[in-house]
């Protein structure tokens, strides 16, 4: 028996990356996963790939339209959605400075609208059957002062702080629906290559116990999610769970 055997789950920023790692990871434990992107081909190939009745969908999570024709397809094709795991994504390296508000508005509107529309369309759905685990992707910026990161830490902390705010919601209506925050340090993905200036140059993450500095590798956080996803997080409400070997913690 899978850790989410019979469970449905909606990754968003499925066809790479981290999201790629969670919905490997969902599939291995037993979920059918709803891979989505906005690159659908990526999507496409990851769905392929983890088998398990997974599909895939085209889904821009800055669109509420796309959420709402995205949420109607779940329901119609599989009757109940348990999972959602919103963890679609962009970076700008810009200060406060260097940033427009073009710019800023943009990265917003994928990761902090793009959060919001899922909770906000994902929630009835889940009510209609056994309620359900989200899963939003923030990250250390949302804890940390990064200067290069302004518009994508002032993103992460809003999805750190609505992660809160829908977890007591949840309570208070009487949801069996829970809402987490995971927050990753350095993790190599395509996203941390194209942050660093070597876009398509993957370097190799070691295994075993990484040293203070190394990028984890996103089966790391992957694991978060996959506990966080199942019954066995049941006491796990509201949190912000840190997944970076350490880097919040150090003293300087
Ligand atoms: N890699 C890290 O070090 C790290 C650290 C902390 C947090 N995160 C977060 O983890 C998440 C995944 O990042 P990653 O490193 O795997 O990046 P990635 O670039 O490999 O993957 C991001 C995915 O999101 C998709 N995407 C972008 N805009 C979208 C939109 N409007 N609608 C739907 N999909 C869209 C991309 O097509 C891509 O498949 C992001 O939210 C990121 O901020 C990553």
């Amino acid at each position: 028996m899978g850790r989410v055997e019979g469970k449905v789950a909606l990754v968003t920023g499925g066809g790479s990356g981290l999201g790629a790692a969670d919905c490997e990871a969902l599939a291995r434990e037993g979920a059918t996963v709803v891979v989505t992107d906005v690159r659908i081909e990526t999507a496409q190939r990851v769905a392929h790939r983890i088998g398990n009745g997974a599909v895939a969908l085209a889904l821009d999570v800055a669109a509420e339209e796309a959420w709402i024709a995205t949420i109607q397809a779940i329901e119609q094709r599989f009757g109940r959605l348990d999972i959602l795991v919103n963890n679609a994504g962009v970076v700008l390296n810009a200060d406060v400075e260097e940033t427009t508000l073009e710019q800023y508005r943009w990265v917003n509107a994928v990761m902090s609208d793009g959060v919001f529309l899922g909770c906000k369309h994902a929630i009835p759905l889940m009510n209609r059957n056994d309620g359900g685990s989200i899963i939003n992707m923030s990250s250390t910026g949302a804890l940390l002062g990064y200067p290069i990161f302004f518009a994508y830490s002032a993103a992460k902390g809003a999805v750190r702080s609505m992660t809160k705010s829908i977890a007591v919601m949840c309570q208070e209506k009487g949801y069996k629906i829970r809402c987490n925050s995971v927050h990753p340090g350095s993790i190599e993905t395509p996203m941390v290559q194209q942050a660093e200036g070597r876009a398509g140059q993957e370097q190799a993450v070691p295994e075993g116990v990484l040293k203070p500095g190394q990028s984890g590798h996103p089966k790391d956080v992957a694991a978060m999610v996959l506990f966080l996803a199942s019954d066995e997080s049941r006491f796990v409400n509201g949190a912000e769970m840190v997944v970076d070997n350490g880097v919040t913690i150090r003293p300087f």
